[in-house]
């Protein structure tokens, strides 16, 4: 009954719930970029009006070392239960430019194969705007229809997709007014859309550069090759020396701490449906890769990784230069699995990459940003009222998966606010994130701002038992 008068406010505000929602992926607001900070700054005032029209109090963008978090909350009884929701107005930034079908900031909806009622083509339209905004529509659509049943805190930062360096002070600083009792978070993904999934942990991150330096400068490659170390040849070669031939990490303790599975569970996380072909014919790919006794689920969700993000030095204009270059950059990154931790795994690959290079180079590692893998449990009733809202509305119980990528955030959520977070994502793992022509499904994007009252409802059930 409840359900069925807010999708009639839905649908009769379907038009502008979208439109509001273009507007937002219209200012670019990338993060990692400085000449866009007047953009970033503009998207958070512009979420705040949009929480203060949904019927917020006390919305304010809470300044902290760099981009403000925007923050708002309803307290309509301090004795009910409150939901944390956390969400970010931040994108990564938009290049390959020439890669987009249309420009990253001038959404457009197409039908595709996986969304045959469309989608929003717009660099942030899934990661995260898309579905942080479903939550203020949600919100909006609970106050309309007068069934908000619990309170609510908003906390929307603009520094995620750079990793988050100045949230962890913000929630230490405002302890007091985020006290509350779970965390709400859509910015991962589902299986299909028949195909319901909440993800029950996401991995950390260990994000390194290194520099190898040969030469004191850039040498004739035929004057001087084949006798001084070519530091992109070594680089190359060390980097290939961090896997062996099953695809396993060689690095020395690297596994250590790494929490082996057991056999229930693997077996249980493999029972989510998987089609290997669609996959590949999705990434035209001739086939899959990864470590030697794990499945693409496993490889993904469970068991950490080493991956080169970008590699760089000598020449890469046009036509051929012979040189033998005096320097070679990579970036490097490792996920993370419980129970690793970042700041060991990065002394880790520091030891190991120092030890392994030739005395011909010299090599220096510089760790950036990290983050802690986390592991949700399926018996809270954060967990049980989410799994509930989407079997209401999928029809389908949702299946508990692992999910890939990263939010270091909510690691320190559980240190800092004791609370877990329940990873509410409805996007699709192929709408192409970080990617050119990301997109998010209009199917998606309704069905959560359909799903999370449903949330909010079940949730305010379950926490009085
Ligand atoms: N929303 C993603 C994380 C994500 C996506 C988790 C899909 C699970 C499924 C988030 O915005 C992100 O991109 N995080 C970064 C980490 C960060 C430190 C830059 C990542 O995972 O690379
Ligand atoms: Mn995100
Ligand atoms: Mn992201």
């Amino acid at each position: 009954m409840e359900n069925a008068t807010n999708k009639n406010y839905l649908e009769q505000n379907k038009e502008r719930v979208l439109n509001e929602l273009l507007d937002l992926l219209k200012i670019p607001s990338i993060s990692a970029d400085s000449n866009y900070k007047a953009d970033v700054l503009k998207t958070a005032e512009a979420v705040k009006q949009r929480l203060i029209e949904a019927g917020a109090d006390k919305v304010e963008l809470s300044a902290t070392n760099g981009f403000p978090v925007v923050y708002g909350e309803k307290i309509i009884d301090p004795a009910k239960p409150t939901v944390l929701v956390y969400g970010h107005y931040d994108v990564q930034p938009a290049d390959p430019l020439d890669l987009w079908d249309s420009p990253p900031f001038e959404p457009v909806i197409k039908k595709t194969a996986l969304h045959p009622d469309g989608a929003i083509f717009a660099r942030g339209s899934c990661d995260d705007k898309g579905q942080m905004y479903m939550h203020v529509k949600a919100f909006e659509l609970m106050m309309k229809t007068n069934s908000l049943p619990c309170n609510v805190k908003f906390m929307i930062e603009g520094e995620e997709e750079v990793g988050s360096p100045n949230l962890g002070p913000w929630i230490v600083a405002n302890k007091d007014r985020l006290k509350g009792d779970v965390i709400l978070i859509s910015d991962t993904s589902i299986i299909a859309n028949d195909t319901p999934s909440i993800d029950t942990g996401l991995r950390g991150l260990a994000y390194m550069e290194v520099e190898v330096i040969g030469p004191n400068r850039d040498l004739h490659s035929g004057v001087y090759g084949g006798g001084v170390a070519n530091p992109i040849n070594i680089l190359c070669k060390m980097i290939a020396s961090c896997h062996d031939e099953n695809n396993h990490i060689t690095i020395p303790g690297f596994y250590d701490k790494v929490k082996t599975e057991t056999d229930e569970y693997r077996k249980e996380l493999n029972a989510a449906p998987f089609n290997l072909e669609d996959y590949k014919k999705d990434l035209e790919v001739g086939d899959v890769w990864g470590e030697k006794g794990y499945t693409t689920f496993e490889r993904t969700g469970i068991r950490p990784t080493l991956d080169v993000n970008g590699i760089w030095g000598g020449y890469i204009g046009e036509g051929a230069k012979t040189v033998l270059p005096s320097k070679a950059f990579a970036k490097i990154s490792m996920r993370l699995v419980p129970d690793q931790n970042s700041d060991e795994i990065s002394k880790i690959f520091q030891n190991y990459f120092e030890s392994i290079a030739p005395k011909s180079v010299k090599v220096i590692v510089k760790p950036h940003h990290g983050g802690e893998p986390i592991k949700v449990s399926t018996n809270s009733p954060g967990y049980q009222a989410a799994s509930l809202a989407m079997t209401e509305t999928y029809g389908k119980k949702p299946v508990p998966t692992r999910g890939g990528g990263s939010i270091p955030i909510v690691a320190l959520f559980k240190k800092e606010l004791g609370l877990d977070s329940i990873l509410f994502g409805f996007g699709l793992d192929s709408d192409a994130l970080h990617s050119p022509n990301e997109h998010y499904g209009l199917f998606n994007y309704y069905k959560g701002i359909e799903t999370i009252p449903l949330f909010y409802k079940h949730f305010t059930q379950l926490h009085k038992k």
